[in-house]
């Protein structure tokens, strides 16, 4: 989700109004001086990270410098940065669009209509805010498969015509309950079966695999919080079912062939007064931000008030398994995973055959966290799976000083865990639990990915400009971070099941020409390649790490967001190069590979937002009507396939 309020002009950002984490656990001011980053070390060029944060200027030295003929893992002329209406992609490639908000999901979807916004027809039609995208192949081909899509928000504003007084610090007032409608069903996932023939990708029109899911998707909740008492509403006494997903941001696919979506800042759906009865759960709600009460859809959906439903607010925070070549099958949201605002579910098949899940809370000063299944996959039978992700132990990382690093359980009877009933009280109130045990505050922690090449794991940490300086710690060494930094874990012994890690930094981003920035991109970088606020990432079939962005925009880089590749081996490394950039307003979400590397399909999300606060866009004054430059047509966010003119591997 596009959260900018950690820039200058910051108008907007879903994650602003939660209290910042209150719990006591180290953010140290008095570990900084301890540690070095050993690769800056070994460089030797001292003016490294601990420094960086807090005597910025000295940080200058910190680039590496590349060596005379470095072998890349990536070559692509580059594209320049900046910010305008268009998209953009490096010279030899194509990049065009797939599926636009509004277009036909379901056969039977009616035309898109912007000037008739109906939850009738978007219940059909693709949604809005394109985020993770996932592609599954079908008998194993890179020509046809199955694209699953999460719709992760509405921007109303930007949707529908005639929105006044819009201001961006509250819920639209003025929406219709048509509107409301339209905007419960344009949330959600979207699956489609995609083909590519004489080199373009087109929908398989008609296809059985098509389906929506939308806020109100009946979904089943399983694992260990499964039927708990803070699960139970007037319309559910099990525990067990809700309707719909909100705010699914990142995600991942299995092995076997599930989507995995994840719910990031479902707070906003929220509304209503902390009841009587539901008094002791305040701490809890404070920490999750419950009720933001930034959506109007209490006026149509009473379970949206926390007054009247104290528990629907406990049902939504998770990751939901979906199988997607199922189209009547029941989502199921997996609570052995946890509760908080999720990134996304980077995955990897640990050796000894278990399910290593890595997750981010996207927060400021929130946690990073893995999951490690209890069973071991089973790549010959899809069907042996559909219960693994309902046993395991939930992990939160405490990053030391020494460049260590240790995975804490979040499990009953753990003796900082006994102000917790049980393990399903852990799993939904996560955060708590992990304030309990110590784990490390970051720079909200967005997308997570393991290379299953080198066995090291990427944490993308987008920013935080509220971190003190008092508040830094030595895997947040900067204050008031506004670019963010990349993390990279390497787990014990290459076993991510393992408690220990060791840890460095990739990189910290901003402007390397820009002193007190402290950026540590390799001096081979660019003026176009050096970025801020990193937030999606895929690693490819070939390990090589790609980068997206969230809130870079021309007032405060200078540049759009874009699509980053990465060099992270070699002399090289800390190397960035743009392959491609969005229209003006637009966050980069969704990077993805077809298995060959000959199509990588990446999600256009919001386009034609503001830039500036005191100018906010709306339908009818968008920064950018792309894709469509029509009059009378909202911008759309937007799929777009990218493939090498004459064909072949991209970037190479
Ligand atoms: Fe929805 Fe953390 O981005
Ligand atoms: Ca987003
Ligand atoms: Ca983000
Ligand atoms: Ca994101």
């Amino acid at each position: 989700m596009t959260s900018p309020s950690d820039l200058p002009n910051a108008p907007f950002d879903m994650s602003e109004d939660t209290p910042a984490n209150r719990s006591e656990n180290p953010t140290l001011g008095d570990v900084i001086a301890t540690r070095l980053s050993r690769r800056d070390l070994m460089r030797g060029a001292l003016a490294v990270s601990v420094i960086t944060s807090t005597v910025g200027p000295l940080a200058i030295a910190a680039a590496p410098r590349a060596s005379a003929s470095p072998k890349a893992g990536f070559d692509f002329p580059e594209v320049n940065a900046g910010s305008d209406a268009m998209h953009h992609v490096a010279q030899g490639y194509d990049a065009d669009v797939l599926i636009r908000w509004g277009d036909a999901v379901l056969a039977e979807a009616p035309a898109f209509d912007p000037a008739k916004p109906s939850g009738a027809a978007q219940d059909k039609q693709f949604g809005y805010n394109n985020d993770f995208i996932g592609f599954i192949p079908i008998d194993g081909r890179s020509d046809r498969g199955l694209l699953v899509v999460n719709h992760e928000y509405t921007n109303d504003e930007l949707m529908y015509f005639g929105l006044v007084g819009w201001t961006r610090k509250g819920k639209v007032a003025g929406l219709t309950d048509e509107q409301i409608r339209a905007s419960m069903a344009a949330h959600g996932g979207s699956v489609i079966e995609i083909e590519r023939a004489d080199g373009k990708w087109r929908a398989v029109p008609g296809s059985k695999f098509a389906r929506r899911i939308t806020a109100s998707t009946p979904m089943e909740i399983t694992g260990p919080a499964a039927g708990h008492d803070l699960m139970k509403t007037g319309a559910d006494p099990s525990g067990t079912k809700v309707l719909g997903m909100l705010n699914n941001c990142a995600g991942g696919v299995t092995p076997w062939g599930t989507w995995l979506t994840c719910e990031e800042n479902f707070n906003f759906y929220f509304a209503g007064e902390v009841a009587e009865e539901a008094s002791p759960l305040a701490d809890a709600y404070a920490r999750y931000g419950v009720p933001e009460d930034y959506y109007p859809w209490d006026r149509l959906n009473a379970r949206f008030n926390i007054a009247r439903e104290p528990n629907e607010c406990h049902r939504f925070g998770w990751v939901v398994e979906i199988d997607p070549f199922d189209p009547t099958s029941v989502p199921k949201k997996r609570t052995a995973l946890g509760r908080f605002k999720h990134e996304g579910a980077g995955n990897i098949v640990n050796a000894d055959g278990r399910f290593v899940v890595y997750q981010g809370d996207d927060q400021r000063f929130d946690y990073v966290y893995k999951f490690v299944s209890a069973g071991k996959v089973d790549v010959t039978n899809k069907a042996a799976n559909s219960d693994l992700l309902d046993s395991g132990t939930l992990y939160v990382a405490r990053f030391d000083a020494d460049g260590r690093g240790e995975w804490l359980p979040l499990v009953a009877g753990h003796p900082k865990l006994s102000d917790f009933a049980d393990q399903g009280a852990i799993l939904i109130h996560a955060r708590l639990a992990a304030d309990a045990l110590g784990a490390t505050k970051m720079d909200r922690p967005e997308d997570i990915e393991a290379n299953a090449k080198s066995g090291k794991v990427y944490v993308m940490l987008t920013n935080n400009s509220k971190r003190k300086a008092k508040d830094v710690n030595a895997a947040n060494p900067r204050a008031e971070n506004r670019f963010g930094h990349i993390i990279e874990i390497t787990p014990d012994r290459g076993d991510h099941a393992a408690t220990g890690f060791s840890w460095d930094f990739l990189v910290k981003c901003g402007d390397p020409a820009v002193a007190e920035v402290g950026a540590t991109f390799n001096a081979a970088t660019s003026k176009d390649g050096w970025f801020g606020m990193p937030d999606n990432c895929v690693i490819d079939a070939d390990g090589r790490l790609w980068v997206a962005t969230d809130g870079n925009n021309a007032a405060v880089t200078g540049r759009t967001d874009g699509l980053f590749a990465m060099e992270t081996e070699g002399p090289l490394r800390g190397t960035s190069r743009l392959f491609f950039r969005c229209p003006s307003g637009a966050e980069l979400c969704g990077p993805c590979f077809t298995p060959d590397l000959e199509t990588l399909f990446v999600a256009v999300q919001h386009p034609g937002e503001s830039e500036d606060e005191k100018s906010p866009a709306t339908a009818e004054d968008p920064t950018t009507r792309w894709p469509d430059f029509k009059d009378g047509m909202p911008p759309r966010p937007s799929i777009v396939a990218i493939t090498r003119k004459g064909g072949g591997k991209i970037g190479v």
